[in-house]
């Protein structure tokens, strides 16, 4: 595996994989990674002849008081996580190489970076499609692939290729959990063992969601109740948003007649943690 630093070398190699007429995949990911980090990489590994991994934890991203500082950072072991899965580069860029000094364009989904997670995390979205634009143009993959655990961000990353005609495939994998349910997260590492159990409130409520629904229930208001219920068993989780949305706008559905998400974010003590399923309509 090739580890590269700088911007113009990842050009370089990747520019000359494409001239040796393979198709490249990137995995942008910000480390700590775990199976759903690896399901993405197979993912790529099966459908493209060459694939690129970033590890980037992109400060435009976290809020003042959100864990940038803390965000667990696992170089070595990531390293050794990638050879064995084979892949060929690992663009793994210092934040200077990424944001040069004065650097003030953005890119915005407007309308959309507003909802779910952005609404409790001013920015957050604008500093996801800012980093993710610049690794398009730095690596020009053929493909790129993210994960349905962020399911707005792939909702918002769709919108942004087709919005500013980036030439580059997007590819959604499915959420990949733990034997328990809890969705796979770097931020797990955070959780003290009550709170990893405490945790699990937020698929409890996604599940209580979806047997509502097994049985019937279309009134997102009722279905949302039922979920909102289950966080009054776990009193060390505080709720931050549990909401039924169309999947390609973000916005609230009063009624589960189509395809819908089923979103939920919650703190366990300081740790934010996010999870989703969609519901067929
Ligand atoms: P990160 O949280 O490291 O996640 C990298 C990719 O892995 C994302 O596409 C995410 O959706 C996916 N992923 C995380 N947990 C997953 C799980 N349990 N199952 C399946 N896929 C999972 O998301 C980011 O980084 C950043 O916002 C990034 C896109 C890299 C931009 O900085």
């Amino acid at each position: 595996m090739n580890v590269i630093r700088t911007i113009h070398e990842m050009r370089s190699a990747s520019r000359a994989a494409r001239v040796a007429g393979k198709c490249l995949g990137l995995v942008p990911t910000m480390g700590a990674l775990h199976e759903g980090h690896l399901s993405l990489v197979r993912a790529a590994k099966e459908q493209c002849d060459a694939v690129a991994v970033s590890i980037f934890v992109n400060p435009l991203q976290f809020g003042p008081k959100e864990d940038f500082a803390k965000y667990p950072r696992t170089f070595e072991r990531d390293c050794e996580l990638l050879e064995k899965e084979a892949v060929d580069f690992l663009f793994a860029p210092a934040a200077e190489e990424m944001f040069p000094p004065r650097a003030v364009t953005y890119v915005t989904v407007e309308g959309l970076s507003e909802k779910l997670c952005g609404r409790s995390r001013p920015g957050h979205f604008r500093g996801v499609t800012t980093v993710v634009s610049k690794l398009f143009h730095i690596v020009e993959p053929d493909a790129a692939f993210f994960g349905q655990k962020d399911a707005a961000q792939a909702t918002i990353i769709r919108r942004m290729v087709r919005d500013l005609n980036f030439p580059v495939e997007i590819v959604v994998g499915p959420i990949v959990r733990e034997p328990d349910g809890l969705a796979m997260s770097s931020r797990n590492a955070y959780l003290g063992p009550q709170q990893r159990r405490a945790a699990l409130v937020l698929f409890r409520a996604l599940t209580e969601v979806r047997n509502r629904f097994d049985q019937g229930e279309r009134n997102a208001g009722k279905l949302i109740a039922a979920g909102k219920q289950e966080f009054r068993t776990e009193p060390a989780v505080r709720l931050d948003y549990l909401e039924i949305v169309d999947p390609e706008t973000l916005e609230p559905r009063l009624s589960v007649s189509d395809r819908s998400l089923i979103a939920v974010a919650g703190f366990v003590g300081s740790t934010r943690l996010i999870d989703n399923i969609t519901l067929p309509g």
